[in-house]
């Protein structure tokens, strides 16, 4: 059987839907308020609940739980594992974080899970995820009301882009992933996938301009770019109510795209899909017309 975590998730409900419409998989999903029936109770704080949840499953999808300061995301990634091995789980794919992604504060966590994960008794395959394209798109949404108006739109980019990517294409890899180490499974034989790391990188990268651009577009007036510093960025993020780490990460995330460090060489994304990937810009698009009712 396959599980996968964190199906009440954008990325976990995008696999487990992805899983459940082959033909000839038996695939089941978990979430923290599992009740058992629809969904195994999986909630990686709770170490019961994973003994419990992981009973009859080879191969698991762990989705990455990563918000939180990241003593308690190693706690509860370390105590994944553990409960895998003690359940007799045969294969294990994680979705981490990218190449491009290293210089980034929620690195961390990522690179510590892979290197439990490879010391464990199962085999393991490694996702390592681009950054989502909601992320751009957010930057994208949150200056639009400003845009409309001033026709600047303002953000801490500097003169930097960052490679982004859909979250469909990433779970559409994961759910290829999945299925293929099942049927080799069923085969009696190491899957083709065991002890791989894929680079799932965009292969579309977007600053300032471009997300100036798409507002021209969806707002049918001329919109400009002009960066602000990280000062402003801080401050404006600290009015949004957001989670002490949330502001860091996010910070992190600015100050890589001004030093240049979130363009990625190279990914392993389009051999991986069965189409091109989905641009990046439409993503930005649809986002803008679904915050403006559009959708
Ligand atoms: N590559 C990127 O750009 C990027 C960006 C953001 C996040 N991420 C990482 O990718 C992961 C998946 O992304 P997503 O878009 O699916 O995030 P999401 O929509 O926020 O979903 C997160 C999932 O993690 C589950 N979860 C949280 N804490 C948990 C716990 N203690 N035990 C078990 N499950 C728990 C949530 O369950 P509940 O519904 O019960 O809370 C939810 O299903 C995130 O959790 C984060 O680690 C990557």
């Amino acid at each position: 059987m396959i599980l996968v975590t964190g199906i009440s998730g954008g990325l976990g409900g995008l696999i487990h839907r992805g899983l459940s419409a082959l033909d000839g998989l038996e695939v089941a999903g978990g979430t923290r308020s599992g009740d058992g029936v629809t969904a195994r109770r999986i909630d990686f704080d709770d170490p019961a609940s994973l003994a419990a949840g992981f009973h009859g499953v080879d191969v698991l999808v762990f989705v990455s739980a990563g918000y939180a300061e990241d003593d308690v995301v190693l706690a509860r990634h370390g105590a994944v594992v553990d409960a895998a091995e003690a359940a007799g789980v045969r294969h294990v794919v994680y979705t981490s974080l990218a190449r491009s992604g290293e210089p980034l504060t929620i690195a961390p966590p990522h690179r510590w899970t892979e290197a439990r994960l490879a010391a464990a008794s199962f085999e393991v395959t490694i996702l390592r995820n681009g950054l989502y394209a909601e992320i751009p798109a957010g930057l994208a949404v949150l200056g639009a009301a400003t845009a409309a108006e001033s026709g600047v739109f303002t953000a801490a980019l500097g003169t930097g882009r960052m490679t982004a990517v859909a979250r469909e294409d990433l779970a559409d890899v994961a759910v290829r992933v999945a299925a293929e180490i099942r049927h080799d499974l069923a085969a009696g034989r190491r899957s083709r996938h065991a002890g791989r790391t894929y680079e799932l990188e965009g292969v579309e990268a977007v600053g300032g301009g471009d997300l100036a651009e798409a507002l021209t577009g969806v707002l049918d007036r001329p919109v400009r770019y002009r960066p602000i510093p990280l000062s402003a960025a801080r401050e404006a993020l600290t009015g949004l109510g957001l989670e002490p780490y949330q502001v860091t990460h996010t910070l992190s995330t600015f100050s890589n795209v001004i030093a240049g460090n979130l363009q990625a060489r190279g990914s392993d994304l389009p051999a991986l899909l069965p189409a091109k990937p989905r641009p990046v810009r439409d993503q930005i698009l649809r986002a803008l017309a679904a915050a403006a009712g559009g959708h």
